[in-house]
């Protein structure tokens, strides 16, 4: 039998990643990860997630401060200013913090990281910063980038044109941004923006923002963000940015096609997607093709057509998720461990970080009416005591069941906390939970989640409080 280094070798630390590596080790199995970056963590930690939610969550207290927020509650403050450098360190001390844990935890779980960006030399030897490493089994989780816009050049450090990378470290307060593509990215960090000053214009080539979400939800955010002060360009594609020094003009044009108009700002922020990270992995070495999307495709296992070789996180198909990427890497540590790992793809909550948050599971409305009939049950924010308490209006808890059994097909809330909410709708899901199952199950009062009790009670009879 072939004598390897390690058992299993993990290529790439994010979310998926040093999940897979840790659970390994925790199985017992002898583990190594290669991570490029300088710190582990992936798009998550450094560039993703930790920072988004960090400037999020500053810029949304700001913003309390400044738009009449804190004096209706009878809060008075003085002149409120922004100090901008401050608030970026805070963001960089959470990445910090986040990143040294999971060094920690690597030498906690005796991971062995190798520093460098790793290729294949052949199915179970990895070349690493110049070395060579052998694994009888081999994890890619390499995860995505952004998708480049064709004949826009991003230059994160200029700070004109920025991908999310660059809008994260902004040092500057821009007059007017336009962000192009009006997904999570888009409206995370157009947010950000808006509420520490900016003027905010978001391009999107759909007739609707945060595609892949439920009707409803993606008609009332565009409510929600226009009432915000952000201006929308919907069924609108750019087709091209011109920078001159450190102003940027952007042609415009109806998605179908029509008379082009230009648009001026000092800050574009390009957001129309991510692609899976496969180039420079020699995956040509060992015969691993990818789909017509640039990903990988496994089984439900998690393996690709390579034996010894896996595939988890944002460069295989699905959601491209931290939680979906993380569940995987336990999955496929499971599986490699000779255990079976499960990840449920039906059941994915999906969460924008905005105010109010957007949040759902399961099927839209549209994709339920097309498996079979439908009961649909709506419940405002309006008449949720602890919303209307929190001076929170906005939103509604909408549940989707099927008509015959009020088996719960999707959930889809907006709300200040619908990112926590849909954790309960997730779990439903899960369980194969019935409208009546939720409507029955006592929920805290005063809270945000009782929402989802009376929308679940609209499916059957009849709400209490609307
Ligand atoms: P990644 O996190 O991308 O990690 C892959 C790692 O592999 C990287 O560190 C990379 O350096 C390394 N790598 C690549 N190639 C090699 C190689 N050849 N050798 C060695 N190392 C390599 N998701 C959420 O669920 N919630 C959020 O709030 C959220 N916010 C986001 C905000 C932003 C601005 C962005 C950009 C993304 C956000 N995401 C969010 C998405 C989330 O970051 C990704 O889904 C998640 O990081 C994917 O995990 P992964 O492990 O598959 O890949
Ligand atoms: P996205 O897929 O969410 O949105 C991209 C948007 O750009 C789409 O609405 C698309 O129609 C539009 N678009 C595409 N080409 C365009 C063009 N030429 N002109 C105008 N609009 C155009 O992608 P986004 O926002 O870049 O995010 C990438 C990924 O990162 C997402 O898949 C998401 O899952 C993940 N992410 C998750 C977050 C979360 O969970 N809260 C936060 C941020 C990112």
């Amino acid at each position: 039998m072939a004598e390897y280094h390690y058992d299993v070798l993990v290529i790439g630390a994010g979310p998926g990643g040093y999940v897979a590596a840790i659970r390994a080790a925790q199985l017992g199995l002898k583990v190594a990860c290669a991570e490029g970056r300088e710190t582990l963590g992936g798009t998550c930690l450094n560039v993703g997630c930790i920072p988004s939610k960090a400037l999020l969550h500053g810029s949304e207290k700001f913003a309390e401060a400044v738009d009449g927020t804190f004096a209706s509650y009878g809060i008075k403050t003085g002149p409120v200013t922004l100090d901008l450098a401050a608030m970026q360190q805070q963001k960089l001390d959470s990445v910090k913090q986040l990143t040294g844990g999971i060094e920690f935890l690597f030498k906690k779980n005796k991971v062995t990281w190798l520093k460098g960006y790793a290729a294949f030399e052949d199915a179970h030897t990895v070349s690493v910063g110049g070395a060579k490493v052998t694994a009888k089994d081999v994890v890619i989780a390499t995860g995505s980038s952004v998708t480049p816009l064709p004949g826009v050049t991003v230059d994160n450090d200029a700070g004109v044109v920025v991908d999310s990378t660059g809008a994260l470290a902004l040092d500057r307060v821009p007059e007017h941004m336009v962000v192009i593509g009006g997904g999570v990215i888009g409206l995370e960090l157009g947010s950000v923006w808006r509420r520490l000053g900016a003027k905010v214009t978001v391009v999107e080539f759909l007739d609707q923002l945060l595609p892949g979400m439920d009707g409803d939800v993606r008609k009332e955010a565009a409510k929600i963000f226009k009432k915000q002060g952000m201006e929308l360009r919907l069924s609108t594609k750019v087709t091209g940015v011109a920078v001159k020094g450190k102003t940027a003009t952007l042609t415009l044009e109806p998605s179908a096609g029509g008379a082009a108009e230009t648009l001026s700002a000092d800050c574009v922020l390009v957001a129309i997607g991510r692609r899976p990270n496969v180039d420079g992995l020699g995956l040509e070495k060992i015969g691993l093709e990818l789909n017509k999307r640039g990903q990988i495709e496994t089984g439900h296992d998690f393996r690709t057509s390579v034996p010894g070789v896996w595939a988890i996180g944002d460069v295989i198909p699905g959601p491209m998720l931290a939680h979906k990427a993380e569940d995987e890497g336990v999955a496929v540590a499971e599986f490699i461990a000779g255990h079976t790992g499960i990840v449920n793809h039906a059941v994915i909550p999906g969460v924008v970080y905005t105010f109010p948050e957007f949040a759902g599971v399961g099927l839209t409305e549209e994709a339920a009416r097309e498996k079979g009939e439908v009961k649909v049950s709506k419940f405002p924010m309006l008449a949720n005591s602890r919303a209307k308490t929190n001076h929170e209006p906005d939103g509604f808890v909408k549940v989707i069941a099927d008509a015959k059994t009020e088996r719960v097909l999707g959930v889809w809330c907006i709300a200040s906390v619908a990112g926590s909410m849909i954790a309960e709708a997730a779990l439903a899901l899960e369980f194969g939970a019935t409208a009546e199952d939720i409507a029955y199950t006592c929920h805290a009062h005063p809270t945000h989640a009782e929402a989802l009790k009376e929308a679940a009670m609209g499916i059957g009879g009849k709400p209490i409080h609307i």
